[in-house]
């Protein structure tokens, strides 16, 4: 891919004011591109159905062409722009999780651009729960392409001002919709006749899925993730969401003896710690000052987790540490999602080794003879 244009600065918008909406929703119509709030993550939204725009999203983000896009309607009614075939069960499922944190993969139409879906047969689509991205959507009067607005592999935004300290130069503008509510990623299914195979854990729970839907079968993912090979599956990269602080991710009964172990080791670094709910005790002669602490949620609560996980990952790569450890969260609803992006935060060397453990893409991609994947074996990890 050619080096990206150089573009002025990206114009600030306001949410809250109408001429601003009309200045983001022209730039989108003109083959601009530029950032979107959204309820999971601010997207960097390009029109669909304009591959130069698509392209320039590529560009900036820097992107493998190997990774499609997911794209965003309004509503329902637009769902055949885009999917040409849809089931009973993606419908079912569409009709009760949209607007919301849940992406489908649907066989697609031609007419979606190669440049979107990466050449595959499927597209993912979503209907985004925050107001102003289905206004905008809807004025554009076209589909929107929006990944995360953040470069390829990096942390992703859940405020404004984190697209702008990230792509500023690379990107028209960013519409300030307030800081997103869920703090993930959507999660992404893919549809299949024998059953739903969950491609990323998201903010759409898998509990909250198989409660709507208890007959639904859990199919394996087909392949272990894989940094570098075409995806079969391809929401699936082992590296990703990552700081540029080395990090590594302990399970909570091993937290407090690896912090305690750190500081004799490595006597004048700084160190990061992201905690579940309260930071482990310290022997009295650590040397507090280099320890910098962020806690996800004091009452456990795993959406408070999930809305501040970025966030503070993005503080603790700012705060200059060597290293941070990270407390793994309760595998279980939102918790599922943040421990998946703190395991791809912190792959960082073991591509190489093949996956990372993640909870539903077993070794081997096989757990049970069936094919089936059963998400409640994984609450006892
Ligand atoms: O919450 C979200 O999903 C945010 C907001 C902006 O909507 N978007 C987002 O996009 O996270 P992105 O590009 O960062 O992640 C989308 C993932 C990619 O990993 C991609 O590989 C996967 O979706 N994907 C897209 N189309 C696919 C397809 N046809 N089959 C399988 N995976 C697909
Ligand atoms: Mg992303």
């Amino acid at each position: 891919m050619s080096e990206p244009t150089p573009v002025p600065r990206a114009l600030r918008l306001a949410g809250d004011r109408p001429d601003d909406v009309r200045r983001a929703v022209q730039i989108l119509q003109q083959g601009g591109i530029g950032g979107l709030p959204t309820e999971t993550v601010y997207g960097l939204a390009a029109d669909a159905f304009q591959p130069r725009a698509v392209a320039r999203v590529f560009e900036a983000k820097q992107r493998p062409a190997f990774d499609p896009l997911i794209v965003h309607l309004p509503h329902l009614d637009w769902l055949p722009r885009v999917a040409r075939e849809v089931s009973p069960l993606a419908r079912q499922l569409a009709e009760t999780f949209w607007p919301g944190p849940l992406t489908l993969v649907l066989p697609r139409q031609a007419a979606v651009p190669d440049l979107v879906t990466s050449g595959l047969e499927s597209v993912a689509v979503r209907i985004p729960a925050h107001p102003l991205a289905r206004e905008v959507i809807a004025q554009v009067g076209s589909p929107l392409a929006a990944p995360s607005a953040n470069p390829f592999g990096r942390i992703s935004p859940t405020t404004a001002q984190h697209v702008c300290d990230q792509l500023a130069d690379r990107i028209d503008f960013v519409l300030d919709g307030g800081p997103c509510t869920v703090g993930v990623e959507s999660t992404i299914v893919q549809v299949e006749p024998e059953g739903l195979r969950l491609l990323r854990p998201g903010g759409a729970t898998v509990e909250e899925i198989t409660a709507a839907f208890p007959q639904v079968t859990w199919l394996m993912s087909l392949t272990a993730p894989s940094q570098t090979a075409p995806q079969v599956a391809p929401g699936q990269l082992t590296q990703h969401y990552a700081p540029r602080t080395p990090l590594e991710v302990v399970a909570p009964s091993e937290f407090a003896s690896r912090v305690q172990a750190w500081h004799p080791l490595c006597p004048t670094s700084r160190l990061g710690l992201l905690c579940w709910q309260e930071p482990p005790e310290l022997p009295s002669n650590s040397p507090r000052s280099q320890i910098i602490t962020h806690i996800l949620s004091r009452e456990g609560d795993l959406r408070t987790a999930a809305a501040r996980l970025f966030a503070s990952l993005r503080e603790l790569d700012a705060a200059q540490t060597q290293l941070i450890l990270a407390e793994q969260v309760p595998e279980t609803g939102l918790g599922r999602a943040i421990n998946d992006r703190l395991r791809r935060a912190g792959a960082r060397g073991q591509e190489q080794n093949g996956s990372v453990n993640s909870p539903y893409s077993a070794p081997n991609g096989v757990r049970s003879s069936k094919n089936e994947w059963n998400p409640r074996e994984d609450e006892k990890n």
